[in-house]
């Protein structure tokens, strides 16, 4: 038995080598490279609390928590001042190439049910782009408003980080300089059974599984992003999800307050549509901002309103942040137990090889995975800030096939924010009451990447086309 063999027996999991003699070399070489990558110390630690420990339930943390306050948009009542200043604060940031685009781009993207990475997923009304190649022209987009192009890191997984950067070579960057864009997996947690025990996926293959969004924060500690960052004097993360057209990936009102405030930390709340939203709720426990999971807010707080009839807990977290880079290197090198992201557990059917060397497809749980969450950074941050926004500029993800957060409303979604524009332009189009337009059109990002831009290039084109069907401005 080597080294590696006796560590694993020593601890308890000596059944990852159960079957060990009667792999081939090459077989022998992987598992050995997939056990060396398990920090068993932190294993244990995870079976005792999350599998073994007992875990509480939701209500206790009830009477610790309060609404977290956040900066109200100048529609609601902000201080429209405040939100300029802001805005020029972010502008500046942005010509001196402070800030970088951060895509998490590793999930396993189940609920679409889409074979392939999902930021190859084709999203935008008429054209079809697909969700990377919206993000790559917001991001060029802003490096040519601003003067200074800007670097794009993007967080994939083991399983769909060949896929992915295969994807942007064939499509050039999308005009985005190579160079400009850098590829990272992101790390994997073993599954375990009830007993702690790792599973095997095959008998010299370990069951494992991305280590969540927030095991983002690491990987771009460990992958060197941070030390390029570095290098290149970007002190300012733009994170956001792979899986929503509409972020504006590099807002300079929200990287403004994220300044002024020294933030380490800086997120975006949207006031919920209703109380089952499943969206994250922004809150205060012992005096510290959280994001409390939709699944662990209890119902009477998700339901209780205010004087004015509003949510109480209204604050949605939308999965969009700015990070600080000193921050992220902090926590993404999690050496002590005060700058480490939690764990959390996910019960999961996991399918498995026996001790008898028979695969089994379980057909309820049989397993826990491991995941970090990237809002769980919130509490440890100085100064976190977190500012409205609105929906209909900022958030209609694609997670679901059909129904809600599907793509059949995010397209929706484009066209009425695409109609806005038309409308803020003069144009006159013809809409229901929901703002979506008879007509299906697209603006390009690099024609217009905001409301603002795109009233200034239409008013300067010297010919103007008929809105009409199928219209593509680009
Ligand atoms: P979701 O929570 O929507 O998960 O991820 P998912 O895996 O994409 O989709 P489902 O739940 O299987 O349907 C939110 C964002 O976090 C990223 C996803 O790629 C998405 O941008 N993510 C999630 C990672 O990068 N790594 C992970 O381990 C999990």
């Amino acid at each position: 038995m080597n080294e590696l063999q006796n560590r694993f027996e020593s601890r308890g999991q000596g059944q990852v080598f159960q079957f060990f003699h009667e792999l081939s070399s090459a077989e022998q070489e992987q598992l050995s490279a997939q056990a060396a990558d398990i920090d068993l110390d932190e294993l244990d630690r995870l079976v005792d609390s999350l599998v073994k420990g007992k875990v509480e339930g939701n209500d206790s943390i009830a009477d610790e928590l309060s609404p977290a306050d956040f900066t109200p948009l100048p529609a609601n009542g902000g201080d429209a001042a405040l939100w300029t200043e802001a805005k020029e604060t972010g502008e500046e940031a942005l010509r001196a190439g402070r800030v970088a685009a951060f895509t998490v781009a590793g999930g396993q993207g189940t609920r679409l049910g889409y074979d392939g990475p999902k930021g190859t997923f084709p999203v935008t009304p008429v054209l079809k782009k697909t969700l990377f190649q919206v993000f790559a022209e917001k991001i060029l987009a802003a490096g040519n408003h601003y003067g200074k192009s800007i670097p794009w890191f993007l967080m994939t997984s083991i399983s769909n980080h060949e896929a992915t950067v295969s994807f942007f070579r064939e499509n050039n960057f999308f005009g985005l300089k190579e160079e400009d864009v850098s590829f990272f997996s992101q790390g994997l947690m073993p599954a375990v059974d009830s007993e702690g025990k790792i599973l095997l996926d095959e008998k010299g293959s370990i069951a494992l599984s991305p280590d969540g969004h927030g095991g983002s924060l690491r990987a771009l500690v460990r992958s060197g992003a941070i030390s390029k960052m570095e290098e290149r004097g970007i002190d300012i993360v733009s994170y956001f999800q792979v899986d929503n057209p509409l972020v504006r990936c590099l807002d300079p009102e929200f990287i403004g307050f994220h300044i002024l405030r020294n933030s380490e930390l800086s997120s975006k709340a949207l006031p919920k549509a209703y109380p089952e939203e499943k969206v994250g709720v922004f809150c205060e426990q012992n005096g510290q901002a959280v994001v409390v999971e939709y699944s662990d807010l209890p119902e009477r707080l998700s339901q209780e309103r205010d004087d004015a009839g509003e949510l109480t807990f209204r604050g949605g977290s939308i999965a969009i942040h700015l990070f600080d880079r000193d921050f992220v290197k902090k926590l993404g090198s999690g050496d002590s137990e005060e700058t480490r992201l939690p764990f959390h557990k996910a019960n999961k059917k996991v399918p498995f090889v026996d001790t008898d060397g028979q695969r089994n497809e379980p057909a309820e749980p049989n397993a826990c995975k491991f995941e970090m969450f990237v809002f769980d950074a919130l509490p440890f941050a100085k100064n976190p800030v977190i500012i409205e926004t609105g929906r209909a500029d900022d958030f209609s993800p694609v997670k679901n096939a059909e129904g809600v957060d599907s793509p059949a409303t995010s397209k929706d979604d484009q066209l009425r924010q695409f109609a806005r524009w038309a409308v803020a332009a003069g144009i006159e189009i013809e809409t229901d009451e929901t703002g979506l337009p008879s007509i299906t059109f697209e603006i390009s990002p690099v024609f217009a990447d905001t409301c603002e831009r795109f009233v200034e290039k239409w008013q300067a084109l010297n010919t103007k086309p008929p809105l009409t069907d199928g219209l593509v401005l680009s």
